[in-house]
């Protein structure tokens, strides 16, 4: 880990991974050179996809945001006197803008506590902390730059002081569920008897919500979607005809979860010069870029109850739309 002071509030440091993870080139080279081809999602996330993905929250069609903000806005004061969180560590931070209800939550019961956003995406998650120190003078802001698929135990979290840790956007429904399960029980393995979770997930509905809100209609999402080409021709010295793949948002009820992929709208071959290899893509064929999962009541209490941990309070969006779960160990 290195630390480097960026502001006397504001510190960043890059959190190593327990394990080695595989890197773009290796994970291209298992998933994308045969079918069926695949990418993981945390590669939509450069400067670019950050700042796409803050877009698609402001589109009409996509609701998780706006209903996990109002919970956030309505129950901020009632988590915060629950938890009492010294520490707020947040997984998957980017720009930190529903954080903010909590941070007014402290704020208003004037309950300062220390904030450790955790993200793959350092330059958003540094311009939200560099804001976030401005606008709380009572905010210390540590940055953590790293991709928490390679565990949580190098996070330097001080031993001191009771732990909110704050998974938001329904990003943990972005794991296969396998994945998901092994994260919840790495979060649950890093709280103590007092220390809480705040999940948040979307939930299972009518086909033709969810899946307009993965395909909007001024196309954000669509081009959200094709931003991992760009990144794959920027980093692997790639040649992706990006506009030449179209968007596809499916729900599968079985599976309960919304499958984002990129068509080939043509038949062509790809050339990525960094690995020295070429890709023959068919007319048609498909990458499927992102799952989003999507839970029933009991689903979520199912998932939670095997990692260990028991729902203290679950808040629900009008209609069931979306949770927000507090959660603390099971049995401390
Ligand atoms: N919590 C915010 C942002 C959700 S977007 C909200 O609810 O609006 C998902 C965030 O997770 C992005 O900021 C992305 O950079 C981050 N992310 C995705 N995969 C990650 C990984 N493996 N490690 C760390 N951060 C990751
Ligand atoms: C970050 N994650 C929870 C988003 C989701 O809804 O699965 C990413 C996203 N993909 C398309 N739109 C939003």
């Amino acid at each position: 880990m290195t630390d480097s002071p960026t502001g006397t509030r504001l510190t960043s440091t890059d959190v190593a991974p327990e394990r080695q993870l595989a890197s773009l080139a290796d994970d291209v080279s298992a998933g994308l050179l045969a079918p069926p081809r695949w990418l993981s999602p945390k590669y939509f996330y450069d400067d670019h996809g950050s700042a796409l993905f803050e877009a698609i929250c402001a589109t009409p069609e996509y609701y998780p945001s706006r209903s996990e903000a109002g919970l956030l806005a309505a129950h901020g004061r009632e988590i915060i006197e629950a938890a009492a969180p010294e520490h707020m560590l947040e997984l998957g931070s980017g720009s930190s803008r529903k954080t903010r209800h909590l941070l007014d939550a402290c704020d208003a019961l004037n309950r300062p506590c220390r904030y450790w956003p955790f993200d793959v995406s350092a330059q958003m998650m540094l311009d939200a902390g560099a804001q976030l120190v401005a606008d709380y003078d009572w905010l210390s802001v540590h940055a953590l730059i790293g991709d928490y698929t390679g565990g949580l135990a190098n996070v330097p979290l001080p031993d001191q002081g009771r732990r909110l840790i704050v998974f938001l956007g329904g990003t943990l429904g972005n794991f296969e569920p396998a994945d998901a399960l092994a994260m919840l029980e790495q979060i649950a393995a890093l709280m103590r008897d007092d220390d809480r979770l705040l999940l948040g997930v979307d939930r299972v509905k009518d086909t033709a919500t969810l899946e307009a809100a993965y395909d909007d209609a001024e196309g954000v999402t669509a081009d959200f979607n094709r931003n991992v080409l760009r990144v794959l021709n920027r980093e692997l010295d790639g040649d992706f005809p990006v506009q030449d793949y179209s968007h596809r948002a499916v729900f599968d009820r079985d599976m309960a979860r919304i499958e984002m992929r990129l068509a080939a709208d043509h038949a062509h071959r790809v050339t990525l010069a960094a690995l020295d290899t070429t890709i023959d893509i068919e007319a048609g064929e498909e990458i499927v870029t992102e799952f989003s999962h999507k839970f029933t009541p009991d689903t979520l209490a199912a998932l939670l109850e095997t990692a260990g941990l028991t729902i203290d309070r679950h808040f629900e969006a009008e209609g069931g739309a979306y949770s927000l779960v507090l959660a603390g160990k099971a049995n401390p």
